[in-house]
C-alpha cells in the first residue's frame, strides 16, 4: 500500500513530509516547511498568489528531495462545510444513495456545485428512535478544480482531499494511545484560521476553524509599533510572547513602558483572549449537549502555537491540561543519526501535524 506526500497549503506556508510503511510501522522520509510570501497571501492579486505558491511548490520539492507526484492536500475554513447531523438509521449503501437529497438544506449554494463526501460516525438513540450520526463534508467544485489545476501546474498529481481537522485526527491517532473514556481537544493555531478538533472514542465529533491566527497577531504590532506586516511579522517571531502571570518573572523585574515584549505582549493580549474565549464557548457548547463528556486533554500545533508560552496560557486560561502535539511521538525517522536533520524536525514539529495527517492516509 502506498502513501501520497502529505501536502498543507496553509494561508501563509506550506508544509510537506513523507514516509513509508514498513511492518506496520511509519518512517518518516522527510520533511519541508517554507512561507509562502512575507505578506498574507490574501492580499494579494489571485495572479500574483498563484506565482507564488507554484515557487514555494517547487522550492519544496527539490528541497525536500520528493520524486512522487502524488499528493494528498487538504482545506480549511471558509473553504469547507462540515456539519454533523442526525439522520433516520440506515447502511453506509443506503446513505450513498440520498446523501445528496439529505445535504442539500445544509449546504448554502446550489448542490450541483459542491464535492459531497461523509462519515458515519455512530448510531444513537433519540426518543425511542434509532438514528445515525453523520458528518457531513461539502467543498465547492471549483476550489477542488483550483488546487488540482494548481499542483498539475507543478507536475504534482492530487489522489486525495481531506480537511484539516480529519487530518489533525489522524496525526493524533498515528502518534498517540486513546485513553479509554477520554475526549481530547486539537487545537491548530495557523496564520488565518485556528482549527478546532475534539476526539470523542476515536471520532472527531466536533470541529470548528475560528477565523484567528498569527495574521491577526501581526496586524495587532504593525498597529502598535506603527510599521509593515513583514518587519512586525520578524519582530513577532523574535521577541514576542506572552507573559504569564503565574510566573515570577514580571514580579522581580518591573518592565519600563519601552520593554518590546511586554509591548508587544500588551498589544495582542485583546486578540488572544478573544481566541480562548471562542475556544471556551466551543468547548462549552459539546460538553452541555447531551451525554457528552469534559475535555481532559488539549494538544496544541500551528505556527501560533510557537509563540512563547502559548500552551500555559491556553492551560491557564481554559483549566486544562495543554501539551504540544508531536507528530512524530510515534512515527520512526529514518535519518535519525543525521544531526541537521533531527534539529529541522524539532524546529517544525509543532507546523507538520496536518501534512502527517494526510501523509498517513493510504491510497491505492
Ligand atoms: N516562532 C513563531 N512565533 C510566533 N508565531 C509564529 C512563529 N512561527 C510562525 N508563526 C506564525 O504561524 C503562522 C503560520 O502557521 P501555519 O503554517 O500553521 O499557518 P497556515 O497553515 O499557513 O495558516 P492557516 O492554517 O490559517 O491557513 C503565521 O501567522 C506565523 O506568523
Ligand atoms: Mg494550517
Amino acid at each position: 500500500m502506498a502513501h501520497a506526500i502529505g501536502l498543507d497549503i496553509g494561508s501563509y506556508s506550506i508544509k510537506v513530509s513523507f514516509l513509508k510503511e514498513k511492518a506496520g510501522k511509519y518512517i518518516l522520509q522527510n520533511i519541508g516547511v517554507a512561507d509562502i510570501s512575507e505578506e498574507p497571501i490574501d492580499t494579494l492579486e489571485p495572479e500574483k498568489k498563484n506565482v507564488l505558491i507554484q515557487e514555494t511548490l517547487k522550492r519544496l520539492i527539490v528541497e525536500a528531495g520528493i520524486k512522487s507526484k502524488d499528493v494528498a492536500i487538504s482545506l480549511s475554513g471558509d473553504q469547507v462545510i462540515a456539519r454533523y447531523i442526525k439522520l433516520p438509521y440506515m447502511t453506509r449503501e443506503e446513505l450513498k444513495g440520498v446523501i445528496r437529497y439529505e445535504a442539500e438544506q445544509y449546504i448554502p449554494f446550489p448542490i450541483e456545485q459542491v464535492v459531497l463526501d461523509f462519515h458515519i460516525l455512530g448510531e444513537v438513540t433519540d426518543d425511542g428512535q434509532k438514528k445515525i450520526e453523520v458528518l457531513l463534508v461539502a467543498v465547492k467544485e471549483d476550489i477542488v478544480n483550483y488546487y488540482i489545476k494548481l499542483l498539475e501546474s507543478v507536475g504534482l498529481n492530487t489522489v486525495l482531499i481531506d480537511i484539516d481537522t480529519m487530518a489533525l485526527h489522524n496525526s493524533f491517532d498515528a502518534n498517540y494511545e486513546k485513553k479509554e473514556g477520554e475526549t481530547v481537544a486539537i487545537i491548530n493555531m495557523g496564520a488565518k484560521f485556528t482549527n478546532l478538533s475534539l476526539i470523542d472514542e476515536g471520532f472527531t465529533r466536533f470541529s470548528r476553524d475560528i477565523p484567528i491566527g498569527g495574521i491577526a497577531l501581526t496586524n495587532d504590532i504593525a498597529r502598535e509599533f506603527n510599521l509593515g506586516f513583514s518587519e512586525s511579522e520578524k519582530l513577532k517571531r523574535e521577541h514576542g510572547g506572552i507573559i504569564i502571570e503565574s510566573e515570577n518573572v514580571i514580579l522581580t523585574r518591573i518592565p519600563s513602558k519601552e520593554d518590546k515584549k511586554v509591548r508587544i505582549y500588551s498589544c495582542i493580549s485583546n486578540t488572544l483572549g478573544k481566541l480562548v474565549v471562542e475556544i471556551r464557548r466551543a468547548f462549552d457548547f459539546y460538553e452541555s449537549s447531551s451525554k457528552k463528556r469534559n475535555i481532559g486533554r488539549v494538544f496544541l500545533c500551528g505556527g501560533t502555537a510557537k509563540l512563547q508560552n502559548m500552551d500555559k496560557f491556553v492551560a491557564e486560561r481554559l483549566k486544562i491540561p495543554v501539551e504540544m502535539h508531536n507528530p512524530f511521538n510515534g512515527i520512526e525517522i529514518e535519518k535519525k543519526d543525521d544531526p541537521a536533520f533531527i534539529e529541522k524536525v524539532k524546529q517544525y514539529s509543532s507546523l507538520l501535524p496536518v501534512s502527517i495527517g494526510l501523509a498517513v492516509r493510504k491510497i491505492k
